[in-house]
């Protein structure tokens, strides 16, 4: 297969595409999915508005061509599509692809997991956002306790998978968790990463004063913790990684806000309806599932998808600070789960 390394507008190559299954979720995260928007009468996708397995294969084929080696899937909750498995097997069946991730809150492991794993399967990374029950039961607002889910993730690590676990810190909020987290997973062979809080969507509340930032966090874990930096695992890695001395755990950052990672940015990210956007805090996507059900060749497809990359030109988080927050607000942003983050 040839490989036509193509680049955007800052000379960014394309390296992974993030590809959302269903803009679904069984939580209603306060800062991702409120339920005051989610509610019952929201309206999510119809069935045929969803892109087919065999849909998705071939846009990731074509992406493949073009220099895409990582896919990760994410949702809503990617776990709530059905036979995901099978589309697990198509991508792994296209030639370039290296390595294959999903992003889930994890509560459907045990239903799951087992068949993901026989699939080819082998990294997740799962979200938890404090290890008091009721704390993070209100976070999801759905209830669902840490003890649930860290009895999914030991599951999933008994079937072999590798592991990192997500916590969406927020001052105020769970940041007196940050400690009983890091203790916790020290225990556990995965990387526990701290994401500082992010102005994604529209109505999740953000502004700074709610960010703790990396560096805020390294001082508590310092104190407490013999760490220290990795150099990165991949070029452009979003995650600042960091080891413990004495256990097999690893510690990481993903800095959003406090240092952006824009420069190296070569994710494209494909909605459930197959709209493709260049940015997690993009507006407007390009409709590809529109170009594929009107009949489009591979060969123009190819053409269509190479001059979107060209034109390229986010870089959100660089911008952030420059932007003014009447200005932030009036961005009609896309949504966290519509995107998949
Ligand atoms: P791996 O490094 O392959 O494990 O994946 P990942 O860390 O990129 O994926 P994951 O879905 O676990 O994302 C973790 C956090 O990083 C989420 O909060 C994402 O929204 C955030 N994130 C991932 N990619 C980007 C990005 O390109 N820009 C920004 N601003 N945040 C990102
Ligand atoms: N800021 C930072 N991370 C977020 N996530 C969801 N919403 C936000 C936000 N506002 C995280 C989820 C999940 C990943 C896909 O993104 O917790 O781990
Ligand atoms: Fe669902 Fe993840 Fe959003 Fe929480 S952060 S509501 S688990 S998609
Ligand atoms: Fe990439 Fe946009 Fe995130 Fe910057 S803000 S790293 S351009 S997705």
């Amino acid at each position: 297969m040839k490989v036509e390394s193509i680049t955007d507008k800052f000379g960014r190559p394309i390296r992974d595409l993030r590809i959302s299954v269903t803009d679904r979720c069984n939580f209603r995260c306060t800062y991702c999915m409120p339920k005051e928007i989610f509610g019952d009468d929201f309206e999510f996708m119809k069935r045929e508005q969803l892109l087919s397995f065999e849909e998705i294969e071939r846009i990731a084929r074509i992406y493949a061509t073009l220099g895409v080696k990582k896919l990760r899937i994410t949702g809503g909750e990617p776990l709530l599509r059905r036979d995901l498995d099978e589309l697990i097997r198509k991508l792994y069946s296209i030639e370039g692809i290296e390595d294959i991730g999903m992003t889930t809150n994890g509560l459907l492991l045990k239903k799951q997991g087992r068949k993901l794993y026989d699939a080819g399967l082998r990294r997740l990374n799962i979200s938890l956002d404090a290890m008091d029950d009721e704390l993070f039961g209100q976070i999801n607002d759905r209830g669902i306790g840490t003890s649930r889910i860290i009895e999914q993730i030991r599951y999933a690590l008994s079937l072999g998978f590798d592991i990192k676990i997500n916590m969406v810190v927020q001052k105020g909020l769970n940041d007196h968790e940050i400690l009983p987290m890091a203790r916790f997973f020290k225990t556990l062979p995965v990387t526990l990463r701290f994401i500082e809080f992010m102005d994604v969507g529209n109505d999740n509340g953000w502004n700074f004063d709610k960010v703790i930032t990396k560096k805020e966090i390294l001082k508590m874990l310092e104190e407490e913790f013999d760490i220290e930096p990795l150099d990165p695992a991949y070029y452009g890695e979003v995650a600042k990684v960091y080891r413990h001395k004495d256990a097999k755990s690893h510690l990481g950052f993903i800095t959003s806000v406090s240092e952006s990672f824009c420069s190296t940015c070569t994710r494209a990210r494909l909605s459930s309806d197959g709209k493709f956007y260049g940015c997690l805090f993009a507006v407007d996507g390009f409709d590809v599932r529109q170009l594929i059900r009107e009949g489009i060749s591979d060969a123009e497809l190819t053409e269509v998808l190479t001059g979107v990359w060209n034109r390229r030109d986010d870089r959100y988080s660089d911008l952030r600070t420059e932007i003014t927050s009447e200005n932030r607000r009036r961005r009609n942003k896309i949504n966290m789960s519509y995107i998949g983050g």
